[in-house]
């Protein structure tokens, strides 16, 4: 079963002066989902935003609104990001020690819930979890900065996910370093959504934005 791709910018790589402009700038060129990286400067090394901006972002766009958790503990503030208008809520396996009540949680607050597993994770940590899952997201860098170098042995354990996934109605979501050279190789191994921060924003405009979309779109299209 193919699910449809879909191309999410995340906003880490834009101008955060002019948040809500650069939201809609990316939309119009093209967005599926907008990925909102979330991070706490304890879980990973650097420090974004929380849910009072999503919550500001969100009248800018009725596209999918994406959150990345890179947060520990994450469970305190699962509904804070749902109320802030998440409709994805993604928290990692390494977070804390109750994955499984943290997706229970997440779905109970009527969101899709979705795990991130970082590079050096094994993917059998999701086993037991799959029927709870809407979205699996294969961290493809370290969480915590754009602008790094994707990591190859990510491939091998997308495809090894996407068996797992089986007929499940779940999303399989690629995230750091893609560019319009890594897509083809994350969409032939079955990944359906790939994010991506500087590859999108580089150019800074919207007809930029706009090239940058449709160059992912078509490589991973054609893988
Ligand atoms: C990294 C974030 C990514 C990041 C990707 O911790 O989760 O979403 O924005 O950035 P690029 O596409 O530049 O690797
Ligand atoms: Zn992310």
């Amino acid at each position: 079963m193919t699910r449809p791709l879909a191309i999410a910018p995340s906003i880490l790589a834009s101008d955060f002066s002019k948040l809500g402009q650069e939201v809609r700038d990316v939309v119009e060129a093209g967005a599926d989902w907008i990925h909102l990286d979330v991070m706490d400067g304890h879980f990973v090394p650097n420090i974004t935003f929380g849910p009072d901006v999503i919550a500001r972002l969100r009248p800018h766009t009725d596209r999918i609104f994406d959150t990345h958790l890179m947060i520990a503990p994450c469970d305190p503030y699962l509904e804070a990001f749902a109320k802030a208008g998440s409709d994805i809520i993604t928290v990692h396996a390494e977070a804390g020690p109750h994955l499984d009540r943290s997706l229970q949680a997440i779905r109970n607050l009527g969101k899709k819930a979705g795990v991130s597993l970082n590079p050096s994770t094994p993917e059998n940590v999701i086993e037991y979890v799959l029927d709870r899952l809407d979205l699996i997201l294969v961290m493809t860098v370290n969480p915590g900065f754009g602008g790094q170098k994707f990591i190859h042995a990510m491939v091998e354990k997308t495809r090894r996910i996407k068996a797992m996934i089986g007929d499940r109605p779940i999303d399989l979501q690629i995230d750091g370093g893609v560019t319009p050279d890594t897509a083809p190789l994350v969409a032939a191994a079955g990944a359906n959504v790939l994010v991506a921060g500087s590859a999108i924003f580089k150019g800074g405009t919207i007809e930029s934005y706009k090239t940058n979309i449709s160059a992912i779109r078509q490589a991973a299209e054609n893988a």
